[in-house]
């Protein structure tokens, strides 16, 4: 492609890590009085390198889950979204793509990142991996009102995210499942589920015909009871290497032949991050020939491996 940017900006060699949500090539800031004024600057400088999406997203401005703040509902974001919207149907130019829309498959995509309302980030990514063809890389889903605890929106994520080949019916387990926002969300897309808490679960899920609840420990609970299980997943407020020592008890047992994993990774500190490398070796060698770490965008100080045969 003939640009003008000394930088390879499709180039899909962009340094990633498992805390990064989402990364790519920067080409530069705009910074100005209005929004309309930004968006001239930025058709004016960048038109040439084409694009077939642009995701407008914006900085986080809270922890996750803090005062009811979640990445990737910004107001901010949508109103510049509608006003880029706006100013390219005028222009009738179809070359310009979508706008936050999820990416098709290494599809190229203009990222314009609001710091301040008046101070923007331009840059260029590939869709060349599910989370990047998300805006901003965070999963989009529209929780339902009664959502019973965020971790709905994680186990979504996870779910999305792993590509874990879950179908309807299948037997899942999940550790630490109190009150029972992950139970609800794997409830309402038809897979059985069963918890393992020695806390309450929430009405709603207790009742419903394809959950049960052990209501124990994980380690109370007789390993057989295991077998059962295509998928575990575990969300215990535990240290890394209980979450792991549990998992590993139930997983290396004879008669389990649990083909997938989704763990939450509590991280009581940051510098603890460091050990993920760690984690995943371990995990592998229970026989998890692929493994993968992400901290989702709806993860605290926490981080998910996802794992499976
Ligand atoms: C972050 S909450 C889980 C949220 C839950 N996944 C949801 O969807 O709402 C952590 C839970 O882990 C449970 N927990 C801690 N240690 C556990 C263990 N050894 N076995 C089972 N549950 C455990 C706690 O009782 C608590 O309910």
């Amino acid at each position: 492609m003939k640009s003008e940017f000394s930088v390879p900006v499709w180039s899909p060699a962009v340094p990633e890590n498992q805390f990064v949500r989402c990364s790519g090539h920067a080409l530069g800031s705009v910074q100005g009085e209005s929004a309309d004024l930004l968006i001239d600057e930025i058709l004016g400088k960048y038109a040439s390198i084409g694009w077939e999406n642009l995701h407008i997203w914006q900085r986080d401005i809270a922890v996750p889950g803090w005062n009811n703040f979640e990445p990737g509902r910004s107001a901010l974001a949508k109103l510049v979204a509608d006003q880029f919207s706006q100013r390219l149907q005028a222009t009738s130019d179809a070359r310009f793509g979508r706008i936050n829309q999820i990416a098709n498959w290494n599809e190229r995509v203009l990222d314009i990142v609001l710091i301040e309302p008046n101070y923007w980030w331009v840059g260029t990514h590939v869709a060349d991996k599910i989370h990047r063809r998300w805006p901003g890389g965070v999963f989009m889903i529209d929780p339902p009102e009664d959502m019973i605890s965020r971790a709905y929106l994680k186990i979504a994520e996870a779910m999305a995210w792993s590509q874990l080949p879950f179908q309807r019916g299948d037997a899942i387990v999940e550790i630490g499942s109190s009150p029972g926002g992950a139970c609800q969300y794997m409830l309402d897309q038809g897979y059985k589920v069963t918890g393992v808490d020695p806390a309450e679960m929430a009405p709603s899920v207790a009742a419903h015909p394809a959950f049960e609840h052990i209501r124990a420990r994980s380690l109370q609970v007789k390993r057989k009871v295991f077998s059962k299980f295509r998928w575990l997943v575990c969300d215990a407020n535990v240290a890394p290497n209980y979450t792991l020592d549990t998992v590993e008890g139930i997983v290396t047992y004879p008669s389990t032949a649990i083909e997938g994993l989704l763990l939450t990774i509590k991280l009581s500190e940051w510098s603890k991050a460091a050990e993920v490398n760690s984690h995943l070796e371990r995990v592998a060698s229970w026989g998890y020939t692929h493994t993968m770490a992400r901290q989702l965008s709806y993860n605290r100080r926490e981080y998910c491996i996802a794992a499976w045969k």
